[in-house]
């Protein structure tokens, strides 16, 4: 039985969606149906498609209470969107159904667990948040929220440890057909940390261990947590709130934070060896993966970050959107993402250019667009003498453009959009130290009309940034100082 809130978000997607036009999405990124989009939740390979939920708020393009929006895709980059999954109806989840994932069951049913948020009040007008976690059963359209909810609650958290902060749970199945999941918490020190949990049927859960915790490194509250194998090693992905700065490895507030160590399955404990952060641009923030059919494990996030997510005018109809997946591997202790391999099914009107050498701004015949893919290869002309910079310039038109530089004696990559058309005063560049071989680098860059995406050294970095310039803004140049050699391959990306 679909609830009267379900039935009325439901309603409002349908009719609300028809005023965006196809042209003003992103092409190949998901984007919200309508409203409001944050973290995506239950990505999952479900009777023969992808699947996709986020955090939705249809009603205007602010977070609010918390619904989850549904997508399909057969090849992750043409999205149909379905009715919107699951609304917050019920006693414990009235104040929000918050981020979870999903598994199939062996029944063929597909099973959702998610965060209940329930805001009670205290005292002089105060509230708490409980949260706790929930099951809902669907065919893949409809879902069900299981009788015995909540399933997971405040008796099943270590002791001292924080009630009110205990949500997105994330499980998976073993190969032994039991299944596991991790949930983000507080440690009694107000400290993030991440709890494993493990269940024989899916539905009924018991607390395992305490994975892994932060002890106020890497931020505060650890959001979004996943954990999986990947060559070889145990790696768990988080997206920590609150960070201080350390280097160029981690800015200042939400981030994310890829750990990659040992699995310890007596105690279920995580060691870590190594830490980075996932991306090292402005918009990018709770990332969750999926296990595909053929094997590849791919991971998508929230184009966007809490810091910068509340500057747009109200009048906008959409706003939030995903990064395009990323096939992962883990290299040399590092974590190394590509963009997936079906997007070279939309490539167009290729356009190479080789050995190309400048010392000025430039641009090149054929080179333009808001749907573009580039590949750039960088070294000084010599292949010897640095140059002091180089920049690529896109979404360019009178007075407009974002960029991405390069300077070279001091490794450092830089993206910036203080002249994409934004008016408010929020952060619009960041660097990023990467690894080049005296001048060389190679530079992928995906542009989707809002969003740039620049893989750094195939893979080895990314830096992912949203604009939302308008779209007659279709230049692109090339500048340098000092004498550059550069060979690029443009792609329009369309279909
Ligand atoms: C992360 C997050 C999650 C929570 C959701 C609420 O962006 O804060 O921890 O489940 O968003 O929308």
């Amino acid at each position: 039985m679909t609830s009267q809130t379900l039935r009325e978000a439901r309603k409002y997607e349908e009719t609300f969606e028809k005023k965006i036009g196809t042209e003003d999405r992103p092409g190949f990124h998901l984007s919200t149906r309508v409203g409001w989009m944050n973290d995506p939740n239950g990505f999952s390979y479900y009777q023969g498609k992808y699947h996709l939920f986020y955090q939705y708020h249809p009603y205007d393009p602010y977070w609010g209470p918390m619904h989850w929006g549904h997508a399909v895709s057969e090849d992750l980059l043409h999205w149909e969107y379905l009715p919107a999954a699951l609304a917050p109806d019920q006693d414990y989840d009235r104040d929000g159904c918050f981020s979870g994932s999903a598994v199939t069951l062996p029944d063929g049913k597909q099973l959702l667990m998610y965060t209940g948020v329930k805001r009670i009040p205290v005292s002089d007008g105060e509230f708490r948040d409980e949260q706790t976690q929930c099951l809902a059963i669907g065919d893949g359209i409809d879902y069900v929220k299981y009788e015995h909810n909540p399933i997971l609650d405040r008796e099943d958290i270590p002791e001292g440890c924080s009630k009110a902060d205990f949500r997105d749970p994330k499980m998976w199945q073993e190969e032994d057909g039991t299944y596991r999941c991790v949930v983000a918490n507080r440690a009694a020190d107000g400290s993030g940390q991440i709890l494993l949990y493990t269940s024989l049927d899916g539905l009924d859960w018991k607390f395992k261990s305490v994975l892994s915790a932060n002890h106020n490194r890497f931020g505060v509250m650890w959001e979004c947590p996943d954990f999986f194998q990947l060559d070889k090693k145990a790696v768990l992905l988080c997206s920590p709130m609150d960070m201080l700065p350390e280097g160029f490895e981690y800015h200042n507030g939400n981030g994310t934070l890829c750990l990659i160590g040992s699995f310890d399955e007596v105690s279920g404990t995580f060691n870590m060896e190594t830490n980075q952060a996932i991306d090292y641009g402005i918009d990018f923030y709770a990332t969750q993966t999926i296990l595909t059919p053929d094997g590849r494990r791919v991971m998508i996030a929230w184009m966007q970050n809490w810091d910068t997510s509340r500057l747009h005018p109200k009048e906008t109809r959409w706003f939030g959107q995903m990064t395009l997946p990323r096939e992962l591997s883990v290299k040399e202790g590092r974590l190394i993402q590509k963009p997936i391999r079906e997007l070279e099914a939309l490539r167009s009107n290729k356009v190479e250019y080789r050995d190309i050498e400048f010392t000025d701004a430039m641009q090149l015949e054929g080179i333009k667009g808001r749907r573009v893919e580039m590949e750039i290869e960088l070294a000084p002309s010599d292949g010897e003498n640095l140059y002091k910079k180089f920049a690529v310039r896109f979404a360019q038109r009178e007075g407009f453009h974002t960029a991405i530089s390069f300077r070279p004696y001091e490794s450092i990559l830089k993206v910036d959009r203080k002249f994409s058309g934004s008016r408010r005063a929020a952060i619009h560049q960041r660097r990023c130290k990467v690894r080049d071989e005296n001048g060389k680098i190679r530079l992928r860059l995906i542009l989707d009309r809002f969003s740039a995406e620049v893989f750094v050294n195939d893979g080895e970095q990314v830096m992912t940034i949203t604009m939302y310039t308008e779209q007659a803004a279709d230049g692109i140049s090339f500048f340098a100082d000092g004498s550059v050699k550069m060979n690029v391959v443009k792609y329009d990306l369309v279909g």
